[in-house]
């Protein structure tokens, strides 16, 4: 049995979708109400719904095998699992962003407001610039706004988010997508399974041509 923590969300979803055409559907997944975990017997695995940045957690500590997560999440965290695919959904980037009018004195320390404190830090060191970080948990889009920040360090998809609060993309960091993960210990004791896994969800990644 293979133990797979799942991001719960539309991300969670398509990832869902992507196993079940590789062989690994469990179909009580879709039934609606409020259960957390699924198991298919048959197929060999075991589903759980977590909180998109706990999957991690779960699969370092080993509470599961595998599972999926954001690449902004394995860079903010640095889990100590093995990355083992890269399933080309989930696709946004880094970046830096600020108000239309925001003029950047590079004399000055510049005041960050983000989620990704550890994305941040390591950005602006590697461009030598001193900042003062302001640690946020969402709706991080405001900050430069009430002026609590000078810039933010954020997720961008689509962009309305910016655009709707007359931010604009100053830099972008780095490009983000979903990565399959798997615990080191139970990539050493269940190779085989993990391997087939990940060769039958290889084969399902759509590229972007
Ligand atoms: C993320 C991110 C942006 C938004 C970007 O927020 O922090 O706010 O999505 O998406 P867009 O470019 O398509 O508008 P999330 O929904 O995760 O909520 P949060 O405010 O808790 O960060």
């Amino acid at each position: 049995m293979i133990n797979i923590a799942l991001p719960k969300g539309r991300l969670g979803e398509k990832v869902y979708d992507m196993l079940e055409r590789a062989g690994y559907g469990c179909p009580s997944i879709k039934e609606p109400g409020r259960k957390l975990i699924f198991e298919n017997e048959e197929a060999g695995v075991r589903y759980f719904w977590v909180k998109p940045s706990d999957v991690s957690i779960y699969v370092e500590r080993g509470a599961a095998d595998i599972g999926i997560a954001g690449k902004d999440i394995l860079l903010e965290y640095s889990p100590d699992v093995y990355e083992l695919l890269d399933l080309n959904i989930g696709k946004c980037r880094m970046a830096v962003a600020a108000k239309s009018d925001f003029y950047d004195d590079k004399q000055k320390t510049l005041k960050v407001a983000t989620k990704f404190v550890n994305i941040a830090k390591a950005h602006y060191t590697s461009v030598g610039r001193d900042i003062d970080i302001i640690k946020l948990n969402g709706s991080i889009e405001i900050a430069p706004i009430l002026g609590l920040s000078d810039v933010i360090v954020d997720i961008v998809e689509t962009g309305a988010t910016l655009k709707e609060n007359n931010l604009e993309v100053i830099e972008t960091i780095i490009p983000i997508s979903a990565r399959l993960i798997s615990n080191k210990a139970s990539f050493k004791f269940k190779t085989g399974e993990i391997e087939k896994l990940t060769e039958k969800m290889r084969l399902q990644i759509k590229t972007d041509d």
